[in-house]
């Protein structure tokens, strides 16, 4: 059965990409590659003077059984050999071409491997989709940003939210609304509701920005049930869903807190790949009939942050204006990083590259474990905090009652943001750090404002701090965690 064709948002777009005209500089650049055209049409330096011939690296070779931190040696080293005109592997992109100008939209070799890895992944329910090479999803939402917003415009985001993702927003004079979330994420009737509510003769929002899975900075997930109605929402009030993943394959089982039962279950969980493919959630693409969702794909979580390398995943419509922005903003994405993870990637193969998704998997469920655990061990366990186990990504939340603390009255006026503000100081002081809910406040009202209803808070005097487990060795984690214990035991005795 043929799918169907993605719809039309380009009423959407912002003045910025209507206003904005193809460079005609790139309505010719296909023709370089040409062996029938002399190009004398553009700066385009000779590849010989590229001072690089070749490119050999090393790296670990699936299946990685020793795990994805092993030494690269013996049989767990692999070889890359990348040249600047020859192809070594079919998978390459020679250097001569990735490192020279054109192919905005990313070399044709590394979109082939996105685009068999988007058919594994996602259920794609229209025809016309497509990939775009980004520099990360950073790059990507700022792009986003500009493709479909004006000064004035309103976005929605979950009520704590990427701080850096929520001031790009801001600074180009967005007003970032916020939509209440628990621990599955977006709560979709208090979405509705403020949608349905909304204070006519107020622009209503374009697009809604969420990081589904391991939220920064709450490490919630959102429900798989939620995604559908979420969507239903988004059909019915008109807005486009941009789903922010970094964190998609940081995905785990559910915490366990008793080892004997934990162990077992870790050695029956040598996923194979099809239960592994199985056990992901379901994302907002693979809901999405008719092109209404923006998914940004990054590297830096799975492979490094410093390839500055994602990729945008939407109808071919949609991505056309990033296409024409980015020609005139990134070009493209470093010609290193596409050559080098093309390469990797093109070896490793769709398999292999599951299988360092998998040895992922393994080692942050291993982090995550250890972090819980010691936060078992060492904050108290009363009433007052509440601690979140993840089920993907790198952060963990431990909530707290602010109104439980001994001098919330007297000293802090009953204002929880300066205990939250006083927890903080002590908890460096105790030196460990872990940083505080209220810098990831999505903030922002339209003028006149919204119903006071939209802003209800059910939970006005908890206050949470965010860790992550990524970063340390488990030994200092647990001294971290322990010193975070000590000092709210310390605070919350009276
Ligand atoms: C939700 C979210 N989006 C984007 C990024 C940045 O991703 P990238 O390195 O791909 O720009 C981060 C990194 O911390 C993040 O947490």
């Amino acid at each position: 059965m043929s799918l169907p064709e993605s719809k039309d948002f380009s009423y959407l777009y912002s003045d910025e990409t209507k206003a904005r005209k193809p460079s005609p500089l790139k309505t010719c650049i296909h023709l370089f590659s040409d062996p029938n055209i002399i190009f004398l049409g553009g700066g385009l330096p000779l590849s010989d003077y590229f001072p690089w011939e070749d490119l050999e690296v090393n790296s670990p070779m699936p299946p990685f059984k020793n795990g994805i931190g092993a030494p690269i040696e013996g049989d767990n080293a692999m070889q890359s050999h990348i040249t600047k005109l020859q192809k070594m592997h079919e998978g390459d992109i020679p250097l001569a071409r990735s490192l020279q100008y054109g192919l905005s939209q990313g070399q044709p070799e590394l979109l082939n491997f996105l685009r068999d890895h988007t058919r594994m992944i996602h259920d794609m329910h229209y025809a016309d989709w497509d990939v775009l090479a980004t520099a990360g999803n950073t790059n990507a939402w700022e792009s986003t940003l500009r493709v479909f917003c004006n000064r004035g415009d309103v976005i929605l985001a979950e009520a704590h939210s990427f701080s850096s993702s929520l001031a790009a927003a801001q600074a180009q004079g967005i007003i970032t609304f916020p939509v209440p979330i628990d621990a599955d994420g977006i709560i979709p009737e208090k979405l509705e509701a403020i949608l349905d509510n909304w204070t006519e003769g107020t622009p209503k929002p374009k697009l809604i920005y969420t990081i589904p899975t391991g939220q920064n900075p709450t490490g919630t997930s959102l429900a798989d049930e939620r995604k559908h109605e979420i969507y239903r929402i988004a059909q019915k009030h008109d807005f486009i869903i941009v789903e922010d993943e970094p964190y998609y394959f940081l995905q785990m089982e559910k915490y366990v807190r008793d080892k004997a039962v934990r162990q077992k279950q870790a050695d029956n969980a040598k996923l194979q790949h099809d239960e592994f493919l199985a056990s992901l959630a379901r994302t907002f693409l693979s809901i999405d009939t008719e092109g209404r969702v923006i998914r940004l794909d990054s590297f830096s979580k799975v492979l490094a942050p410093g390839t500055r390398l994602g990729w945008i995943t939407a109808s071919k419509k949609l991505l056309k204006p990033y296409l024409s922005l980015h020609e005139m903003t990134i070009q493209a994405p470093s010609g290193f990083s596409q050559s080098l993870i093309s390469g990797l990637l093109n070896r490793w193969g769709q398999k292999g590259y599951l299988d360092w998704l998998l040895g992922l998997r393994h080692e942050y469920t291993l982090k995550r474990d250890n972090a819980i655990d010691a936060l078992y061990d060492f904050v108290p366990q009363t009433k007052t905090f509440t601690i979140n186990p993840p089920i993907a990504g790198m952060f963990f939340t431990v909530n707290i009652d602010a109104a439980a603390h001994p001098q919330f009255k007297t000293v802090y006026n009953s204002d929880p943001a300066a205990v939250e503000q006083h927890l903080y100081e002590e908890v460096v002081k105790s030196g460990v750090l872990v940083v505080p809910g209220a810098w990831f406040i999505t903030e922002g009202d339209t003028t006149p404002t919204q119903p006071a209803s939209s802003k209800e808070n059910n939970a006005p005097n908890e206050i949470f701090f965010r860790g992550t487990y990524a970063a340390v060795s488990p030994e200092k984690l647990r001294e971290g965690l322990k010193r975070l214990g000590e000092m709210l035991q310390k605070e919350f005795s009276a």
